[in-house]
């Protein structure tokens, strides 16, 4: 039994050398239940009283040296897989890096930020409004009634009889008159919606800026101003204005007004269509009906107002030609700017 014993011990020595040795499969014949060195110990009935202590003390010898050895090989292999992992995934740190691609902010975006910069350094404030909005502030607050043709241009997304996307930023006027008295010096830019079909031109889905200033004694010549300053800071220092004569029912009198081209100076060019003018916004002097259904006594204050394409300007400053490449999200555009 002792040579059993040792010939147990020798072969599983040397298979734990070997290079390709399983230590798993090696330990379950070895030590398990059912292993070799159990065998010998079920065996040890048939010894001598004497004997049997003698062989036990050489089987829990036996079994200890085979573990400890086991470990060691177990613990050697753990060690090999790290380094071999280590050195697999080694990184060089002095490599140069892939570069993230950096977004920008939207030609959009970006038109508009530059238009409040420039409207903030006349002294305006920005005003927000709600995009769903109530008949009474997009139409019936603003002069028109129900039945009016001004609704006819204007027809937009209803929610109900009462609440629809608003068409136009000018309601927004109506709710800052309704909480703030004057002086009142607000833009306020936003998205409006029309239930127009989508073309180079139209899209159900829009923005415009809208301008107010109510205050004791404002006229037509501060209007002009304002919007002077305001095309000179944004196409260029030689842009002109005009007025045209036109109708809204919350302004009068009411203009549209349009900017000499950025590009041919005014002496007629493909952008703006050969005219020498480009149109960019309506605008006009508050209606007293409007002052007075926001409470504002208009035998003391008087206003102006403004409403702008947000697209309208942006085409015009970069040359779009189709409104449609807002929208799209199609990099090869938005990457030129
Ligand atoms: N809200 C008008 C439009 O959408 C523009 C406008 C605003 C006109 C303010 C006059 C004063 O056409």
């Amino acid at each position: 039994m002792k040579e059993k014993l040792q010939q147990i011990k020798e072969a599983a020595l040397l298979e734990l050398k070997a290079a390709d040795c399983d230590t798993e499969a090696l330990r379950v014949r070895y030590l398990g239940k059912k292993g070799e060195l159990t065998a010998v110990l079920r065996g040890m009935g048939a010894l001598t009283p004497e004997e049997r202590p003698v062989i036990g003390q050489m089987a829990n010898e036996v079994r200890a040296e085979i573990e400890a050895a086991l470990t060691a090989r177990v613990a050697e292999e753990k060690e090999k897989a790290l380094n071999d992992r280590l050195a697999r995934e080694k990184l060089d740190v002095t490599m140069p890096g892939t570069p993230s691609r950096m977004g920008h902010q939207h030609p959009l975006t970006r038109a508009q930020r530059e238009m409040e910069e420039i409207f903030i350094g006349m002294g305006f404030e920005i005003a927000e409004g709600p995009e769903v909005e109530y008949d009474y502030y997009n139409f019936k607050a603003l002069n028109i009634p129900e039945n009016h043709p001004a609704r006819d241009t204007q027809d937009t997304f209803y929610i109900t009889d009462n609440i629809l996307l608003r068409s136009q930023t000018s309601p927004v006027q109506v709710r800052v008159m309704e909480k703030q008295s004057p002086p009142i010096r607000v833009i306020s830019p936003g998205r409006v919606y029309r239930s127009d079909a989508l073309d180079a031109t139209h899209s159900p889905l829009f923005h415009q800026m809208e301008g107010l200033v109510v205050d004791k004694g404002i006229t037509m010549s501060d209007l002009k101003g304002t919007l002077e300053t305001f095309a000179k800071k944004m196409f260029g220092e030689e842009t002109k204005i005009r007025f045209r004569p036109h109708h809204f029912p919350f302004t009068e009198p009411s203009a549209e007004v349009d900017v000499s081209c950025f590009v041919c100076g005014g002496k007629g060019c493909r952008v703006c269509k050969g005219e020498g003018w480009i149109e960019i916004l309506g605008a006009g002097m508050v209606h007293p009906f409007v002052l007075e259904n926001c409470g504002i006594d208009p035998e003391v204050y008087s206003g102006f107002a403004f409403g702008m394409g947000l697209e309208r300007v942006t085409m015009t400053r970069y040359g779009i030609d189709d409104i449609r490449l807002f929208y799209e999200n199609d990099e090869r555009f938005l990457k030129q700017f």
